[in-house]
Parts: C-alpha cells; sequence; structure tokens
C-alpha cells in the first residue's frame, strides 16, 4: 500500500475522458483559447483498465469522471458500463450539463446513482458570459431529468466577486426547493489564474459567503466525511427544521490537503499527485502493456505521485483544471 509519511493514502479516483470541452468559462479558459482533446488519449478500454490496476495497486475505491467534459467524448458510453460492473464503492461524474439530458437513460440503466452538475448562474446571459458556450436552459433541463430518473445532484458553483456573487442566493433557493446540495468551490489558483491579478480580484472566500446566505438563511456547520473536501452546512428555517444542506470548498480559507486522498489519471494517459503540482507520471505505455510490468511500474509511479502532494495548503500551479477536471 501507497501510504506516505502523515498517513495519506490514496482511496478517490478521478479519471479524465477528454481535454475537450464545449465550454470556455472565464476563470478556467484564457480568453480566445478553446479546450481540445488531447494529442494522445487512451481509450475507454484503455482507461477501464487503468481503473481496474489502480484499484489493485493504489487501493481505489471510489471513482469520479471527469473532463475536459466527459460528455463530449463518446468514450463516456463504454467507460461509464465498463467501471459500473467494477466492485467500487461509488462512481459519480462531474459535468457541465449540456449533454446531459440526452444521457440520463444510459445512467439509469446503469445504476449510477449521482451526478455533480457545474452551474455558476442562472442568469441566462450572465451563463454565457461566464461559459463562453452552451445554454442555461439545456443544463436546466438535463438536472430535471436526472431528478426524474431518481439520480441525485449536486452542484457546483465557482463564487466570483465581479461575476455571479448575486447569484448566491438564488442559486441556493434553487437547490433547496429540489434537494439538490449547492457546494460552492471557492476560486483555485490554477492555470492563468495562478500568477493573475484576476484571481484577486474574483476571488470570494467562505466568510463572505457566508455573510451572503446568513442574510437570508440560519445555518449550521455539520460533519463531513475526514477526507472530504468541503465543508458541510444545515440550512435551517423558521420552525428549526432543516430545509437543506449546502457545503464550501474552502480551498483557500480552510484547505484540505492533510488529508487528501485524491488521484487524478488524465486521458492522456498521466497520473496527477496534487492539483497544486504540476508534476505528472506517464503511464500510457503501462497501461498498453503487459499486466505483470504495469503492475510494478504503476507502483513507482504511484510513490512519485504520492510525493507531489502538499503538506497544507494549495500553492498554485500551472496545472490547469480542464485537463484534470478538479
Ligand atoms: N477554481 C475553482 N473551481 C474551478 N473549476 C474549474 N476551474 C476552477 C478554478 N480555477 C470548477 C468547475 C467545475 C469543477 C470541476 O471545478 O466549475 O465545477
Amino acid at each position: 500500500m501507497i501510504v506516505d509519511r502523515t498517513g495519506r493514502r490514496f482511496r478517490n479516483l478521478r479519471v479524465s475522458l477528454t481535454a475537450a470541452c464545449n465550454y470556455a468559462c472565464t476563470y478556467c479558459v484564457e480568453d480566445g483559447k478553446r479546450l481540445l482533446r488531447a494529442r494522445d488519449e487512451l481509450s475507454a478500454a484503455e482507461l477501464a483498465h487503468g481503473v481496474e490496476l489502480l484499484m489493485e495497486v493504489a487501493g481505489i475505491e471510489k471513482l469520479r469522471i471527469t473532463g475536459g467534459e466527459p460528455l463530449v467524448t463518446p468514450k463516456f458510453d463504454d467507460f461509464l458500463t465498463a467501471v459500473m460492473a467494477m466492485p467500487l464503492s461509488d462512481v459519480s461524474f462531474t459535468t457541465n450539463g449540456q449533454l446531459l439530458a440526452d444521457k440520463v437513460d444510459l445512467l439509469a440503466r446503469c445504476g449510477l446513482k449521482r451526478v455533480n452538475v457545474s452551474l455558476d448562474t442562472l442568469h441566462p446571459e450572465r451563463f454565457r458570459q461566464i461559459a463562453r458556450g452552451g445554454d442555461l436552459d439545456s443544463v436546466l433541463h438535463g438536472i430535471e431529468r436526472c431528478l426524474a430518473a431518481g439520480i441525485r445532484v449536486k452542484l457546483n458553483m465557482v463564487p466570483l466577486k465581479t461575476g455571479n456573487a448575486d447569484q448566491i442566493l438564488p442559486m441556493l433557493d434553487y437547490a433547496l426547493e429540489r434537494g439538490i446540495e449547492l457546494r460552492f468551490i471557492e476560486l483555485m489558483r490554477m492555470g492563468h489564474l495562478a500568477h493573475s491579478a484576476a484571481f484577486d480580484r474574483d476571488f470570494l472566500g467562505m466568510e463572505d459567503l457566508l455573510d451572503i446566505i446568513g442574510a437570508r438563511y440560519r445555518y449550521n456547520r455539520t460533519d463531513a466525511a475526514w477526507d472530504s473536501t468541503a465543508v458541510r452546512f444545515d440550512v435551517r428555517g423558521g420552525d428549526d427544521a432543516v430545509l437543506g444542506q449546502f457545503g464550501v470548498i474552502a480551498n483557500e480559507s480552510e484547505p484540505f490537503c492533510s488529508t487528501c486522498t485524491r488521484l487524478r489519471l488524465s486521458a492522456d494517459g498521466y497520473l496527477h499527485g496534487c492539483l497544486s503540482s504540476s508534476n505528472r507520471h506517464a503511464v500510457s505505455d503501462l497501461l498498453r502493456g503487459p499486466r505483470e510490468d504495469a503492475v510494478a511500474g504503476l507502483e513507482a509511479a504511484l510513490w512519485r505521485a504520492m510525493g507531489d502532494k502538499q503538506d497544507v495548503a494549495f500553492t498554485g500551479g500551472a496545472t490547469v483544471m480542464k485537463l484534470i477536471g478538479g
């Protein structure tokens, strides 16, 4: 088992199916750029083989499918079908929701229980300004279809001082009305934001967020799993009844590196031990080669990836969320 000196081990794997995305969100992509697939992306079968091996070698128990945007690649269906047959304790995926509605039948057929949808605003024009692509109604339709099929939905919102701060309460209302947990992700210093004034201009942290929410709702902090990245809250109504939950991924305000159990596999076959590190470890050849070599090679790569984890907090890096999907 790969365990570091502070007791961390890999438990959660995130597999990016493709680097391509049909959005170009302002906080993710520099102006004028689009996200395209990487040159040598692994096939659905190769990535699924990677999951199987990493369950064995790294002790992976939980899987999240990411991108880019995982629904833009035809690999999604085969990959999902393959991993749903594996003895994982949890499988979920993160999507921008644009192509979600048409996938709901497949998700239900495979027995997928939950999905995280990224949505930063309920305002159609602001949506287009932030996402630089797609349209709001398709996302909302996808969410409704999931809920109707009994698939649990979580929403990810990146609060931005100059972009969607006025949407924090409408988004929370929308989520509470539907039994959806809203998760606010504090802006991370990634990619073009790593060393940019835009980060300081737009960063809206947990304290400010709770002030905004507190103006309308009473909330209580609740317990979260020890290796959860989210700080979780109950929302209470006038009669003290619990109206629902929300969470904050407070990577700046309350860093969670010391309990991080995450490992990432990119579509072009690199392991990433840490989002805040530019280091990555090539494993494509291993996944395409004989099993024995793969097991030994992966173990060596995993030790290196574990060494990339930060001790305390995210320090910012050139790694881009778009390639490894959070
Ligand atoms: N900071 C915070 N969240 C980000 N995401 C993408 N880039 C950033 C960033 N720089 C979010 C997306 C998606 C999730 C995978 O990560 O909005 O919800």
